[in-house]
């Protein structure tokens, strides 16, 4: 029995969780797996209602009393920006030191990529994004506000131990992979020369002493971004610090097909872990019935794979890909040619 924390969220968050949990709740049935799924409301709803974001006593039952945390998504219109981002997802990553966040970008038959002349074969890789330090961390702050002299700073904070067990885990996933058995450090070397020597001296490092087998490739970030467009095949798996690591993998989910189906998992490879679409709350899209749940359906493969029912999730994974190549005319919001609850069952059908 898997004890599962759901967060529904906000906007189409709901939506697209109950297309997940109808998928897990059949997969389990195939697989002879039992779920126990405790709903939170957390979210802009409760907020605006309540004034409270995250109790601390409802993250301390995430922390202790889950195999898994499953997450819609978070954003309200009628909330200030930061407020739920910060005190929700941001807290719940750093409070549960989920440091990994991993982001699969991999473009299933079928799907189309605004790369010309890519396809599936060229479009497979994952992104390692550190999850709990750089600019995330929240060390700055603003004097003198509002007054002509303001001087407002954001720091980016990356410690030894923080960088090398994220490296250390790309290492160990591209080995696990067994594809390219290449990691990309995703940096800064020329401007950042502070942070990134520390993360290129570990990298090597650890690199050379216990990861002999993988291949070690840098590149700037600025440089990735182009690569990822012009030669996405050279890639197999990236490690990047948290705030490059958020934006490349925007380009990520654009050429796998859009946010509709990129699926990422915050991990805590030593506790538990939280597991979401990439995507946000789509207010415009909301109630609609309109948006595309296998992004959501995805992490849900990926949270089963994270449980160690690798079966499983090969089995929803392959469903995604069966109804991505039969069926779904796009993955945009209303483009799909079914709605969120029929692409759902369409995926049940197939597991
Ligand atoms: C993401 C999101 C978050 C981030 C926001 C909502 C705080 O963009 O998960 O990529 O910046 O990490
Ligand atoms: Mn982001």
């Amino acid at each position: 029995m898997y004890k599962i924390a759901v967060i529904p969220g906000d906007g189409t968050g709901p939506e697209v969780i109950r297309e997940g949990l109808k998928v897990l709740e059949a997969v389990g049935t195939a697989e002879g797996l039992k779920f126990d799924f405790v709903h939170y409301d957390l979210g802009g709803e409760r907020y605006l209602r309540t004034g409270e974001v995250l109790p601390d006593s409802v993250l301390e039952e995430l922390r202790t009393q889950f195999d898994a945390i499953y997450l819609g998504a978070i954003g309200h219109p009628d909330v200030k920006p930061g407020i739920l981002e910060k005190g929700l997802l941001l807290r719940l990553r750093f409070e549960l030191d989920l440091y990994i966040n991993l982001r699969p970008v991999k473009l299933y038959p079928g799907v189309d990529t605004p790369l010309k002349d890519k396809g599936p074969e060229e479009i497979d890789f994952v992104v390692v994004r550190e999850n709990t330090e750089g600019q995330y961390a929240g060390a700055g702050g603003i004097l003198r506000k509002g007054t002509p002299h303001e001087i407002a700073i954001q720091e980016s904070v990356c410690t030894r131990m923080g960088v090398e067990r994220c490296l250390r885990y790309a290492f160990e996933y591209a080995r696990r992979r067994n594809k390219k058995k290449k990691v990309t450090l995703c940096g800064k070397t020329n401007v950042l020369t502070y942070v990134f020597d520390l993360w290129e001296r570990v990298f090597h490092e650890i690199g050379e002493k216990d990861y002999p087998d993988i291949t070690r490739d840098y590149a700037h970030v600025d440089a990735t971004v182009m690569w990822m467009v012009k030669n996405p095949e050279w890639f197999d798996v990236i490690v990047t610090e948290n705030m490059f690591g958020d934006i490349i993998t925007d380009l990520g989910a654009m050429i796998q097909g859009g946010m509709g189906i990129a699926a990422g998992g915050n991990i805590n490879p030593e506790g538990v872990s939280m597991f979401e679409p990439i995507g946000g709350s789509a207010p415009k899209y909301t109630g609609k019935n309109v948006v595309n749940p296998l992004a959501c359906i995805g992490a849900a493969a990926m949270m089963l794979e994270n449980l160690g029912e690798t079966n499983a999730a090969q089995r929803v994974e392959n469903a995604i890909q069966k109804v991505c190549s039969t069926h779904l005319k796009s993955m945009a919001a209303g483009k799909m040619g079914y709605t969120t609850q029929e692409v759902g069952d369409l995926v049940v059908r197939y597991l």
